[in-house]
C-alpha cells in the first residue's frame, strides 16, 4: 500500500505533466493491484477518524500517473451519505458525448497533487457519457453527472498532463462565472 507522501506534488514533479499512455490487455498484475490500492486509499481518506489520525487528506479520485505509472487509468471512490461508496475503475476512458450546459463547484476543485489553495472556477461539463474499459477489458459506458462528471473529467485531464488550475482564466479567475451553474 502507498502513503500520501507517495502522491506527486505538482511542485516536485514534472510527471503530472506527462501525457499516460493506453493500456493493454490483459492488464499488468501490478497495475491491478495498484488500482485495488488507490480505491482503498481513497476510502480510507473519506473516512473523518482514520484521516485525521493519519494526517491525510480526502479525495475521491486518483489517477495512475498521481503514483508515477504514466498509464490511462484511475479510481474514484465517493462516499455518500449512506455510508456506502460509489466506485469506478476506469481504463483508457474517453467523452463521447457531453452536455452544452457548464458547471463548476462552488468551493473550488481539489486535487491530491495540489496542495494549496487555488483561486477560480474550474468550467466542466454537467454531463458526460464516457466509454471504459474495467480491470478485465470489459467495455462500459456510463452516463453521469454532478460532482461524478466533475470527478470524470477531472482524472481525465490527469491522463493528459491537465491540471485543474490549468482550466482556470489566468486573468480573471472568474471568468464566465454567470454562464455556469454552481454545484
Ligand atoms: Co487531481
Amino acid at each position: 500500500m502507498f502513503k500520501q507522501c507517495d502522491i506527486l506534488d505538482e511542485k516536485k514533479s514534472k510527471t503530472l505533466r506527462q501525457v499516460s499512455k493506453e493500456v493493454t490487455f490483459p492488464m499488468d498484475e501490478k497495475d491491478v493491484l495498484l488500482m485495488n490500492n488507490m480505491v482503498m486509499y481513497l476510502r480510507l481518506s473519506q473516512d473523518e477518524d482514520y484521516a485525521s489520525k493519519n494526517d491525510i487528506r480526502a479525495g475521491m479520485g486518483l489517477s495512475a500517473v498521481q503514483l508515477g505509472v504514466l498509464k490511462r487509468f484511475f479510481v474514484i471512490s465517493y462516499k455518500k451519505e449512506d455510508g456506502t461508496f460509489d466506485e469506478f475503475k476506469v481504463v483508457n476512458p474517453k467523452i463521447i458525448s457531453n452536455s452544452e450546459e457548464l458547471i463548476y463547484v462552488e468551493e473550488g476543485e481539489g486535487c491530491l497533487s495540489i496542495n494549496r489553495y487555488v483561486e477560480g472556477i474550474v468550467p466542466r461539463y454537467a454531463r458526460v457519457t464516457v466509454e471504459y474499459y474495467d480491470e478485465y477489458g470489459n467495455k462500459k459506458t456510463v452516463r453521469i453527472r454532478e460532482e461524478m462528471a466533475v470527478a470524470f473529467q477531472h482524472e481525465i485531464d490527469h491522463l493528459n498532463g491537465i491540471l485543474f488550475p490549468d482550466r482556470i482564466d489566468k486573468k480573471n479567475p472568474f471568468k464566465d462565472q454567470d454562464k455556469m451553474r454552481s454545484i
